[in-house]
């Protein structure tokens, strides 16, 4: 039981289960992992696919005869296994060159550079077979008022998205973007940092049809924000195009705890939404297995990120198929909410005196919404006492 199969469809960064611990004070406390062990222990472990940025596979500035056999092994690797590799995204983060971001650096030169390097990669995840294609801007963005001109980078932006679309049109590829949004770190402040800022930027494109979104859990949660309606939001505009799921405890630095841990019940809603959903995308986690563990706290957290989500989604069919629970949400008046408010269209509402001369709003304020019962049937249910 919550043993996950390649059909749960869940899927792992190379830069997750391979994270070395370093972080801004302290060096790395783990070995590097070869990519194709990590194939081969997500493989057993139970994952439908591996995603990978390009520097992961294929280390910076690698000659072209190393990059080639970096992607030959790992293809060997995929085949033996049987794993996937439905997205990949590039690193425009690392290397000091992006120290002023990627399609949005002040500096021209760097523009064109990472544009290049993204296509090269879009090139290589075609190739093995990728639909989605991640763009996290973590360095477009700034410390300092006058150092960016907003505006300006927006232009910049959204003309590297349009580069883009037309580079994957042109080439008549079977992919698309999603944007991942953040608020901030490694930048100061980075720009498009919610799933609402991209929303509203995608809607500008010259092909706002091949780009959506990638939101991580942990990103709109240190924005403060509920996740769980973040993703609705997408899912309601049709932008939610891939998911980076992870665990995060409030307003802080980026966690990337494993799935589960952090805030659990936004983590409950979450799951009973897309498990509702038409989401038929990966289940991508993207954490990080804490740097006071060994390799064994990484495959260990790497296992828990999938029995979570599976036991989070047994405790959701639960709470939806408890009779119960279909009681209080008629009682919560859920399904008046699925009724459209003026079906009879406007003329009918005007001239319905019911609705506004007649209409009694001192006795309506009395009527009880219900929602403390609703919800601690949803706590128990989560707990597993019910
Ligand atoms: C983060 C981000 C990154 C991106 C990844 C894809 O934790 O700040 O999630 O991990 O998802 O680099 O480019
Ligand atoms: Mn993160
Ligand atoms: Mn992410
Ligand atoms: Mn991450």
């Amino acid at each position: 039981r919550f043993t996950p199969t390649p059909a749960d469809r869940f899927t792992f960064g190379l830069w997750t289960v391979g994270w070395r611990g370093n972080d801004p004070f302290g060096e790395p406390t783990r070995p590097a992992l070869d990519p194709v062990e990590s194939v081969e222990r997500l493989a057993e472990l139970g994952a439908h696919g591996v995603t990978f940025h390009d520097d992961d596979l294929i280390p910076f500035g690698s000659t072209e005869s190393e990059r080639a056999g970096h992607i030959s092994r790992f293809k060997d690797a995929l085949e033996r296994t049987g794993l996937k590799v439905p997205m990949a995204t590039t690193n425009l983060f690392t290397h000091p060159v992006f120290k002023d971001g990627g399609f949005t650096s002040n500096d021209r030169e760097v523009r064109r550079f990472a544009l290049r390097k993204v296509i090269r990669n879009i090139d290589l995840a075609v190739e093995l077979g990728a639909t989605t294609y991640v763009a996290w801007g973590g360095r477009e963005g700034a410390e300092s008022g006058a150092a960016k001109d907003v505006r300006v980078a927006l232009d910049r932006m959204k003309e590297a998205f349009d580069l883009l679309g037309e580079y994957v049109t042109e080439q008549g590829y079977d992919l698309r973007f999603a944007i991942e949004p953040k608020p901030n770190e490694p930048r100061g402040d980075i720009l498009l940092p919610t799933i609402g800022h991209a929303l509203a930027f995608i809607e500008r494109l010259e092909r706002p049809e091949l780009v959506g979104v990638n939101p991580e859990t942990g990103h709109e949660q240190m924005a403060g924000l509920n996740f769980p309606h973040g993703i609705a939001q997408a899912l309601w505009a049709g932008k939610l195009f891939h998911i980076d799921l992870n665990g995060q405890s409030g307003i802080k630095y980026d966690q990337d705890f494993r799935f589960g841990a952090g805030d659990l019940r936004q983590a409950f809603w979450l799951v009973d939404l897309l498990e509702s959903s038409d989401y038929q995308g990966p289940l991508h986690f993207d954490f990080k297995p804490v740097r006071t563990d060994g390799i064994d706290g990484v495959w260990e957290s790497a296992k828990n990120c999938m029995r979570n989500y599976l036991i989070l989604k047994d405790r959701a069919a639960a709470f939806r198929a408890d009779p119960a629970v279909q009681e209080a949400l008629t009682a919560s008046r859920l399904d008046e909410l699925a009724r459209p408010t003026a079906e009879d269209g406007l003329k009918a509402l005007l001239a319905d005196r019911t609705a506004y001369e007649d209409f009694d709003a001192d006795t309506v304020a009395t009527r009880s919404m219900a929602f403390e019962a609703l919800d601690q049937l949803a706590m128990e249910h989560l707990l597993g006492v019910r």
